[in-house]
């Protein structure tokens, strides 16, 4: 009788044990799956995010074509007007001087402007670089006549052009080249096949569990 009730309480202990460790398993999980789930939510947005943008302006820009250019010359122009900023809705006007370089594209023998990359195309089509506007307008002359120098001293350069011509303008480089789609697609799908195989790992472990209780049913 006593020996019999210590066996129940011992059975109970064990049961309670089993019940514990299987609803700490079932906790694990659930965690599991959230964070696999989050992994793909977050990976869904930095598709958005990163790819939407890179790859747009990829596909968008009219410079696909790369050639070689010889540099004709590098010349310093006129100064161009710029506003930075002095605080809130503070705005004050400085200038920096306009860098033209003149290039010949060995592609074709024409002759163009060139543009550090689209986004110097765009503020400014005549030069060849903006700088960041700012007060002191010693730092941007003398960031402007190193670049310049620079550009003097090497006869070729690698550069970018529209092979449909709808875009005079040559580029040095290419704000997103295919390397930078390439990243801004291979993280988001990394953490996308990460979250994928986080729920797949606990699904499967949920089916050989499973499994493996039949078979044990089974074999009694
Ligand atoms: C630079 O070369 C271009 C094209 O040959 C020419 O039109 C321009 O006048 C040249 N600029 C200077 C300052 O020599
Ligand atoms: C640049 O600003 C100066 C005054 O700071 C003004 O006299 C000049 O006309 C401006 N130039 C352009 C192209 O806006
Ligand atoms: C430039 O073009 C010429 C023919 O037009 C070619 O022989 C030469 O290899 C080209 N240079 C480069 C660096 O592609």
């Amino acid at each position: 009788m006593h020996q019999r009730s210590i066996y129940q309480k011992f059975r109970g202990y064990e049961l309670l044990d089993k019940k514990r460790t299987e609803m700490a398993l079932q906790a694990g999980e659930d965690r599991a799956i959230l964070l696999g789930l989050s992994m793909m939510i977050c990976s869904v947005m930095m598709y958005f995010l990163l790819g939407i943008t890179t790859v747009r302006s990829y596909a968008e820009s009219v410079w696909t074509a790369e050639t070689v250019c010889t540099v004709l010359n590098s010349t310093i122009t006129d100064d161009i007007n710029c506003s930075y900023s002095c605080g809130v809705e503070c705005w004050r006007s400085s200038k920096f001087p306009c860098l033209q370089v003149f290039v010949s594209l060995n592609a074709s023998g024409r002759v163009a402007l060139l543009s550090h990359n689209e986004d110097t195309q765009e503020e400014n089509a005549e030069c060849f670089y903006v700088p960041k506007c700012q007060r002191n307008q010693a730092v941007m002359h003398a960031l402007i006549v190193d670049i310049s120098e620079r550009m003097r001293a090497q006869q070729q350069v690698p550069c970018f052009h529209d092979p449909l011509e709808r875009q005079e303008a040559v580029l040095l480089t290419q704000r997103y080249g295919p390397g930078a789609v390439f990243q801004s697609l291979f993280w988001p799908s990394c953490m996308l096949a990460g979250g994928l195989l986080i729920i797949f790992m606990v699904k499967l472990t949920q089916y050989l569990s499973i499994l493996c209780e039949q078979i044990g049913k089974v074999s009694k």
